[in-house]
């Protein structure tokens, strides 16, 4: 450790001499940080220019010496990602730097031309759905998961190669997921199509809740679709160019979830939209989202470390494409191992430091093939004390149940499969029936 910090110092020393804010940390502020860092996005403030950066030089060095910024919270040790955002450990030496030198701008001449930002849609969308109508976000309280019902009007089973989320107002717009409901599904189901649905408080913790109940019976194969999460433009979602595209079947709805954060500014109106791009013709493989869930737990009252666990097991070969860990308030770690038939197991996935307020998707760099009866095995903790800020009631026996006050054990996989594929039959889980459950 001693040896790291007298390196490090020597390393900053040297560059110290002429870092500057034109020449080295703009185009570092360009590159990681204004996709979130500009006006009318999730930063707090924006990092476009040097008066922009200048008074906020002491924390953007403790932000990036933590690891605070940019946001990332898989452990590095395991996995490659696409969308890893960590700065390489020069361009943090060189923001230290900067910042120790006294934030110096530099000459004028040495400056990147600004950034253009795509305002409108990232791809070329044949089909657009939108809440009916604006929602009006307060201007302060916690907003509960607001969800919007809208139907798809599709009459037969729809191919979509690639997606995309609008959020309609990203000052109150923390994230969104659209699902895909089929005809059938109890999920929602006293939701008015289009009106603003918060799903009722089920007694003490909502071990009642639909999606719980729709894994035990094996109905229901919501699926989630598409999501938004700030500072993630543009971004595929799926693989198309390995052939593969995601299903929405005839006469499904599309369920917004609408996760709002009160900005204390002002109340804001959000419509936000969905635009798929559609196949042309059948894909070759299917891309399905699914849930690895463990609905069984009961988290005792003030427990800082509760552990829980979840697996399944693939019933035929499948290709993974990304991971999604799934927890809320007292999430606090989650591990995503596999198990291979040989007996060998790799930790896919480790997130120390969960966050219910930054769901992350994990892009696998290069999609991973993987035999049939490979087992996912997640293991998961969450806090249940008073520490925990996020932590609505430390003294609940908290279950399962869709609101945020309940808790979910239930990170996703994305799968490549066949495209004629039952997904009902793609993953086999302990003790229960093969359900496409989600959320
Ligand atoms: C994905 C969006 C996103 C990206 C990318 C991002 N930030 Fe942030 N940043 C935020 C949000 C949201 C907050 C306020 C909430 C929080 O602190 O989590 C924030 C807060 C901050 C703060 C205040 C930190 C504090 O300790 O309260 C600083 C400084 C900062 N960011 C710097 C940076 C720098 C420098 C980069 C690039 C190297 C960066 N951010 C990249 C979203 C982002």
């Amino acid at each position: 450790m001693r040896y790291l910090i007298a390196g490090w110092a020597l390393a900053t020393a040297a560059l110290g001499a002429d870092v500057t804010f034109n020449k080295d940390v703009l185009p570092i502020l360009q590159k990681n940080c204004q996709a979130c860092h500009r006006p009318g996005e999730i930063g707090p403030m924006p990092l476009l220019t040097y008066d922009n950066a200048r008074p906020y030089a002491k924390s953007i060095k403790a932000a990036v010496l933590t690891g605070k910024m940019p946001p990332w919270f898989a452990d590095p040790r395991y996995g490659h990602f696409s969308n890893d955002r960590r700065l390489s450990a020069a361009d943090i030496a060189k923001l230290t730097a900067w910042v120790d030198a006294g934030a110096p701008e530099g000459d004028p001449k040495d400056k990147p031309a600004p950034l253009a930002w795509t305002e409108g849609w990232s791809i070329k969308p044949d089909v657009v759905f939108e809440m009916p109508k604006p929602y009006t976000v307060p201007k302060n309280g916690t907003i509960e998961y607001t969800y919007f019902v809208v139907p798809s009007g599709f009459t037969q089973d729809t191919w979509v190669t690639d997606a995309e989320i609008r959020p309609g107002n990203r000052a109150v717009v923390h994230h969104v997921s659209v699902y895909v409901r089929p005809p059938g599904s109890p999920w929602m189901k006293d939701a008015k199509p289009g009106e603003a649905y918060v799903p009722p408080k089920r007694g003490p913790s909502g071990v009642s809740a639909p999606s719980a109940r729709a894994a035990e019976q094996g109905v229901a194969a919501n699926e989630w679709f598409v999501g938004y999460v700030p500072g993630i433009t543009p971004q595929r979602y799926f693989a198309p160019e390995m052939g593969s595209a995601k299903l929405i079947p005839a006469g499904s709805d599309l369920v917004f979830e609408m996760h709002y954060t009160a900005n204390g500014k002002a109340a804001g109106d959000d419509q936000s939209k969905v635009g798929f791009i559609l196949a042309k013709e059948a894909p070759k493989y299917r891309l399905l989202t699914l849930g690895v869930a463990d609905a069984s737990f009961a988290i005792p009252p003030g427990d800082p470390n509760y552990e829980g666990h979840a697996s399944a097991t693939f019933d035929q070969p499948v290709t993974v494409i990304y991971l999604q860990p799934h927890m809320h308030m007292r999430g606090k770690d989650m591990e995503m191992r596999f198990e291979y038939p040989t007996g060998e197991s790799e930790t896919m996935l480790k997130v120390p430091n969960y966050s219910y307020l930054w769901q992350t998707i994990y892009y696998e760099k290069e999609p991973l093939r993987v035999p049939k009866n490979t087992k996912v095995q997640v293991t998961a903790h969450w806090d249940n004390s008073a520490n925990n800020p996020l932590n609505p009631d430390p003294t609940a026996t908290v279950r399962w149940g869709d609101q945020s006050w309940d808790e979910m054990l239930v990170p996703f996989v994305g799968v490549l499969v066949e495209s004629n594929a039952d997904p009902a039959k793609v993953l086999r889980r302990p003790g229960g029936p093969a359900v496409n459950a989600a959320p």
